[in-house]
Parts: C-alpha cells; structure tokens; sequence
C-alpha cells in the first residue's frame, strides 16, 4: 500500500512541474530559474535538462559564480552551485578535512563500491597512498610505454588504416574509448580483452562504463526517493546501472580471482598483482573480502582510466578540426622537437619523446579547459561554513562545482575563455605555463588531485601525435557535436571523421 501511496505522488509532482515548466517559458529570457512555491526551481532544470552544464554556465555567469537551487518542497535537493575559484580553493584545499565526500557521494556512486573515489578518512589514505607508491613505481612507465605501444600497433593503427583505405567515416570516440579500455584493462588486471580491432566487437563490460554516466547525473538531479523506487523496480535508468554493475563483476571477478599471489616473471609490472600483495600484507578483511575489495580497486581505476583520457582525447581532435592553425602548428612541432622531416616511415612516439611536445600540451589543457571530462563534483560539509563568497552553507548541506563552468568564466580566463588557444599555456621562456588547480580543475583540486594526471598526458600525447603525424582529420559535415548530459562529459553523438593519409 505505502508503495502506491508513493506512486500517486510520484505521478502528480510531475504534472505539477509540467505546468509549471508551460508557464514559465512563456516569453522568459534571463538564465536565472524562477522559485516557484512547492515545485522550487525545477521547472528550468527540467526545461534545459537536454543542456544542463551550459545552462548552468549561463546561470553561473549571471549570478558572479555562486547561485542558490531551490528544489521542490521536500525533497532535499536544494544545492549551492559555484565555479568560483575561491569557494574551490577553500573548500578542496584550505578546509579539506570539513568537505569529505561524504554519505551521499557514496549513496549515488554505490556502484563504485569501497574504491578510493568513494572513500574518505583512512580508508581513502590506504587507496591514495598505494596507489601513488605503484603510479610512481620505477617500473610503471616501462610498463605503461609497452602497454600503450602494442595497443597503438595492434589496435589503433590497424583500425585507423581500415577506415581511411576504405574511405568511410567512424565514430572516434568509439575507438578512443576502446583504446582506452584495452590500456588500463591491461595495466590493472594484466589483461587485453582487445575491443580495439577492426571488427569493433561488442564488449558489455566496455559498454557499461558508457552506459552508467547519464544515470549518475540524473541521481544528483532528482529525488533520492525517486531513483531507489526506479531500482527497486529495475526501471529506467537505474536499470543501467544495474546492468552495468553485472557486466562490471562478470567482467573484473575472473581476473581478481587468477592474479592472486606473486607468481610473475622478473621485470613484469602489474597493478592488481601489486594490490593484492599491499592488502594482503595489511590484512583487510577475509579472503572474500579482499576479493571484493579488489574487484572495487580494479573498477575505480579502469573508471579512472577509461572515460577520462578518451573524453579528452574526444574533444582534442573536435577542437583542431574546428582550428585547423592548431593541426598545423602540432605536426610542425612533431616534425621539428622529434626530427621527423625526412623521415615518413610509419612510427609510435616513446614517453621520452611525447614529454617534448610543449604545444601539443598546451592543446591537451585547452580540450581540458574547455571540456573537462569530470565536469561536476559534489561535496557536503561535516560542520556549517561560510564561502569566500559570502554564501552559508549548512552542515551536510549540497555543494555542487561546475568545473565546465570554471574554463568558460570571464572573471577566470579573461575576455577570450571561449577560444581554443593552446599559446595560452606556453610560457615566455617555451616552457609550459602553470595554472593553480582551482582555475584549472581538470584534475581536481587540493589532497585529492588525480593520481594518474602524468600517465593521462604521456598517453593522450603518444596517441594524438601518432594520429596528427599520419594523418589529416575532416569532421563529417553536419554531424551534431554537443556535450553529453552525464556525469563525465563526452559528447553525445560521438566524434564522426573520415582520415586520410599523410604518408604512402
Ligand atoms: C584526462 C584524464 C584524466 C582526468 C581529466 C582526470 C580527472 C580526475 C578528477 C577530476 C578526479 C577527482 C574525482 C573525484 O574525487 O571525484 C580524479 C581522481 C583520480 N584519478 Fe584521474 N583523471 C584522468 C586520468 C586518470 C588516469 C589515467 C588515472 C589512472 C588510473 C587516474 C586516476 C585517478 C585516481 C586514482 C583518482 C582518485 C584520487 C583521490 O581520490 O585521491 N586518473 N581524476
């Protein structure tokens, strides 16, 4: 009976907001949403929900960075929107230890489970500390230069060599997210599931990291009681996620299972097995525990890993199709920095030679700038706090931080923050130019700043500058290309391009 209670309500508040959402875009043309009694502001989420970080752009700029939400009576969701650069500082960094993550981080990503982007306290100081002794292992970047060397021989260019002889266009963000897949599958769990090949297979655990991004956006949106109904009756778009956290376990159980114990040959290097011997010494939980643990380890990772790095790489190549200069300008760099003019023999680039392309970074930190692919966060404070801002914030009350927003502010990048200029990163003296991390959030901010940020950029530059040196890139005329409404910002429809061959 309480269920259908439930339902009538749940078929109602809608209707109310429809009506609600008919009045107010009726002749409405400031960004800011109104505050309606009972249904809050929900009526404008709704009405630009298919454009949600633009509009929470425009709102942001309008109200100098901070903007109170309200939501529907009752339903908790009102939140404290901000991409000002001194609210990030304070709350990352200057008050880390009063901005957790928080228990209802862990409630929407549940499917994470106990992985370090869930954790807090000392079980997040385990995940950070090990996981930054094995990045910085000095066998990781032979490992990694392997990893990603055989995949762009294996992979990458036998595929990109199938479409530009065929003349047909593909969707290269497909085959980025697949590069990517194999990589960091191969780096943690010592195995190449080979999505990347020119059959581009169905893989359900490499479809299910796409298939859980728009859920977990819609879990910050609507009501907590709202979505548990939707899995509670495996609707939706919490069906996905439930889908996904199968294809997760039927894909990464096997291999946390076989990579137990330290049985590997002298001078191999492998995440898992590193793991395993980690937590096995610090004796966490029963041996069934450990497994589960890892398998949480090895997802948060290949999540850290898969989506981020080929969402950048996604929008690197929209914007130098979109600024040809920039095409130019990268191969010359790669033809002068790597001494490559006479030389028009297909090749890979090494992470010695990748760490030379300055403008080639610049580039990279333009696309992150523009599109950071982590283009939310959220954060609840344990005790109340006032923002540089001005703003009060109630304990446990909602943060959330447009990060999207922060690289298209004015006040933060000046008059030309719209415009993709990889200059703006070099510095006087040629070298790369630095940004503090709360202007440029791309990879989070303060103590909980991504591992893996040099391992992103030596990979994306050992892909981008193979593709640009042996290929020029056209964008299928009238393809729509727009940021996808999820949790990490790829675009919607995908990246179509057709190449062609610079070289014979
Ligand atoms: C362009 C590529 C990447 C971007 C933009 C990026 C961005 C981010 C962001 C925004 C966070 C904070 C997430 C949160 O706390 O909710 C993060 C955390 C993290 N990233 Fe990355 N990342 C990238 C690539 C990678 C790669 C390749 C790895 C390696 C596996 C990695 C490993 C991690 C880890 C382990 C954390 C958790 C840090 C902590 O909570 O202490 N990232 N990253």
């Amino acid at each position: 009976m309480a269920i259908f209670e439930h339902l009538e309500f749940f078929l109602i508040i809608p209707f109310i907001i429809y009506l609600f959402y008919l009045i107010s875009t009726r002749g409405k043309t400031r960004p800011e949403p109104t505050n309606w009694p009972l249904v809050g502001m929900m009526p404008a989420v709704l009405q630009n929900l298919h454009r949600a970080h633009d509009y929470i752009t425009e709102v942001l700029s309008a109200c100098g960075g901070t903007f109170e939400f309200k939501g529907p009576w009752f339903c908790n969701l009102d939140m404290l929107f901000t991409s000002d650069p001194a609210n990030i500082h304070h709350i990352f960094s200057r008050n880390f230890s009063n901005y957790p993550k928080g228990p209802d981080f862990r409630k929407i990503f549940e499917i994470l489970g106990d992985g370090i982007f869930n954790a807090d306290f000392e079980l997040w100081e385990v995940h950070r500390k090990t996981t930054l002794s094995l990045l910085t292992h000095a066998k990781f970047y032979a490992c990694l230069e392997r990893t990603v060397w055989h995949k762009v021989e294996t992979g990458l260019l036998p595929v990109l060599d199938y479409f530009s002889k065929r003349g047909t266009d593909f969707d290269l963000q497909d085959v980025f997210q697949r590069f990517t897949f194999d990589n960091i599958s191969k780096l943690v769990l010592d195995y190449d599931p080979c999505s990347l090949c020119v059959e581009l297979p169905y893989v359900a655990c490499e479809k299910a990291f796409s298939n859980v991004v728009e859920p977990l956006l819609y879990r910050h949106i609507i009501p907590e009681s709202l979505w548990k109904l939707q899995t509670w009756l495996k609707i939706a778009t919490e069906k996905k996620l439930i889908d996904a956290a199968e294809a997760f376990d039927e894909f990464i159980y096997p291999h946390v299972c076989l990579k137990k114990g330290d049985d590997r040959k002298e001078g191999d290097f492998n995440l898992l097995t590193a793991f395993a011997k980690v937590y096995e010494e610090k004796n966490i939980g029963s041996s069934a525990g450990l497994r589960d643990f890892l398998r949480d380890t090895s997802l948060n990772l290949m999540f850290a890993g898969r989506d981020t790095t080929s969402t950048c790489l996604t929008w690197l190549f929209w914007l130098i199709a979109v600024n040809p200069l920039a095409e130019i300008k990268i191969r010359q760099e790669i033809e002068t920095e790597l001494h490559l003019k006479e030389d028009k023999k297909w090749r890979c680039f090494s992470v010695d030679e990748s760490r030379k392309l300055k403008y080639l970074h610049g580039a990279l930190c333009e696309s992150l700038r523009l599109f950071p692919p982590v283009a939310l966060e959220h954060k609840a404070p344990v005790r109340p706090d006032v923002l540089p801002s001005g703003h009060y914030i109630k304990q446990n009350g909602k943060i959330i931080f447009s990060f999207y927003s922060v690289g298209r502010m004015e006040a933060v990048w000046g008059k030309d923050c719209l415009e993709f200029r990889p200059e703006r990163w070099i510095s006087a003296s040629g070298g790369i130019k630095h940004e503090p991390s709360y202007k440029f959030p791309a990879f989070n901010v303060g103590p909980r700043t991504c591992l893996g940020k040099d391992m992103a950029f030596i990979q994306m530059k050992m892909v981008a500058a193979t593709i640009i040196y042996h290929y020029n890139i056209k964008l299928v005329e009238g393809h729509p290309v727009s940021p996808r409404d999820s949790i990490i910002l790829q675009a919607r429809d995908g990246l179509r391009v057709r190449l062609f061959k610079r070289h014979v």
